[in-house]
């Protein structure tokens, strides 16, 4: 159902609490990160909206800067170089008056898509993290993550709120087809929400938004009937991902559901071409599962554990999956490098540590040759890390 702009910061909305729970919860690990590089963090939320909600609840803004003043108040880092700036088209100035504690910050009357490349221009040398949470999907054009990704920077990742339904919705229109699942639409709640017609604009507005004409095949099955609309909605999800993939080698994807065992309402996407940021984001979505299931399920007891797409965890299925990927691995491959692709291949199913685990059993049972550096602790003791960085490699290799 489309709503009044306005009415979005009325008070906070269950999705928008799942939404800032992710940000909030990845970004406090990730600015601890970034600072040990020793490179500037430059933050942009693109579509920041007001800052606070009427009810009191923080915005999106106030999470991030909150953050930061943590990050900054215990690191040991002489100087901690950030700098964030908020883009809002219409709230520029409830902006100023709600961040009037962080004169530091830049504010930007206008749209992210005139005014990104300005704020990126000089960045080479620095990690950049854009947060994209537009009301719609007509501000999502593909071809600026395309040059985003070849800025140059020292980082770049982007977690990105891509309201995959609208887009069905609106290239069945397009298309000249109808996909207006009134339950759905109406537990939406969309905020200006996108319309196109059955024409060539739209139809070519909608491949800049999608980086391609992926979708129309999509539609075409879901127009046959071969396909639901939630089908194409995954496959939509899916393919938007692999499209983005072709500029960031490491793409999540990550259904947010309003309800428990609802069909999901929205995608987040985290983009990047950090392998460690990308299993940094795998822990974050699978330790803050159960806070999420919470808020999900209005503190209804869980009988059995859950992954992040609501699907039973099934142990053995884990297992399997990581023998299958492992077992690809001929040549020696750095542990965190073959990692981050099991979770491309399979999504953020269970935690970095589960895979791990199965790792250290394979290597006990000599199926996997696991090689340290360093090999033995400053005491002669054989060692076992299992984690890469800070002076630690690990190398993997199938035995068989
Ligand atoms: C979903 S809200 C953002 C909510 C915010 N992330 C939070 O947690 O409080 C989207 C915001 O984008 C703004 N907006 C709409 N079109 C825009 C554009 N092209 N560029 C920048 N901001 C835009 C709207 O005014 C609105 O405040």
């Amino acid at each position: 159902m489309a709503k009044k702009n306005d009415d979005f910061f009325l008070e906070k909305k269950p999705w928008s609490v799942v939404k800032d729970e992710i940000l909030g919860c990845y970004f406090k690990p990730y600015v601890s990160k970034i600072l040990h590089t020793y490179k500037p963090l430059v933050y942009v939320d693109c579509f920041a909206g007001k800052g606070k909600f009427e009810d009191g609840n923080r915005g999106s803004p106030l999470i991030a800067l909150e953050i930061i003043d943590q990050c900054r108040a215990s690191t040991t880092m002489q100087q901690a170089q950030i700098n964030a700036t908020f883009i809002d088209l219409n709230y520029a100035d409830d902006l100023r008056r709600n961040l009037g504690s962080y004169p530091w910050v830049k504010i930007v009357s206008g749209k992210y898509e005139d005014n990104i490349k300005t704020i990126l221009r000089g960045k080479e040398n620095c990690n950049i993290f854009l947060y994209i949470d537009p009301y719609g999907i007509k501000a999502l054009q593909c071809s600026l993550f395309d040059e985003f990704a070849q800025g140059h920077f020292n980082s770049i990742e982007l977690l990105i709120n891509l309201n995959s339904f609208g887009f069905i919705r609106e290239a069945c229109h397009a298309l000249g087809t109808t996909f207006d699942d009134t339950t759905l639409f109406a537990d939406l709640v969309e905020y200006e929400p996108t319309r196109m017609d059955a024409s060539e604009k739209s139809i070519s507005e909608l491949n800049e938004i999608a980086g391609g004409d992926y979708w129309k095949p999509i539609i075409v099955a879901y127009k046959k009937g071969e396909i639901d609309g939630y089908d194409a909605e995954a496959l939509f999800a899916e393919k938007y991902c692999m499209r983005l993939r072709k500029s960031y080698k490491y793409v999540l994807n990550m259904p947010l559901r309003i309800k428990k065992g609802q069909r999901p309402k929205y995608r987040l996407i985290h983009a990047t071409n950090h392998r460690d940021g990308c299993l940094l984001m795998v822990d974050n979505i699978c330790n803050r599962w159960e806070a999420l299931q919470e808020i999900q399920s209005g503190g209804q007891m869980q009988l059995w554990a859950e992954n992040f797409d609501n699907q039973a965890v099934d142990e053995d299925d884990i297992e399997e999956k990581t023998i299958l990927h492992f077992s690809q691995y001929n040549c020696l491959t750095s542990l965190h490098d073959a990692l981050a692709m099991f979770f491309m291949n399979y999504g953020p199913i269970c935690s970095t540590g589960y895979v791990k685990k199965i790792l250290k059993g394979l290597e006990e049972d000599k199926r996997l040759l696991v090689l340290r550096n360093p090999d033995y602790t400053s005491r002669g003791k054989k060692t076992a890390f299992m984690t890469e960085g800070k002076g630690q490699k690990i190398s993997v290799r199938w035995i068989r």
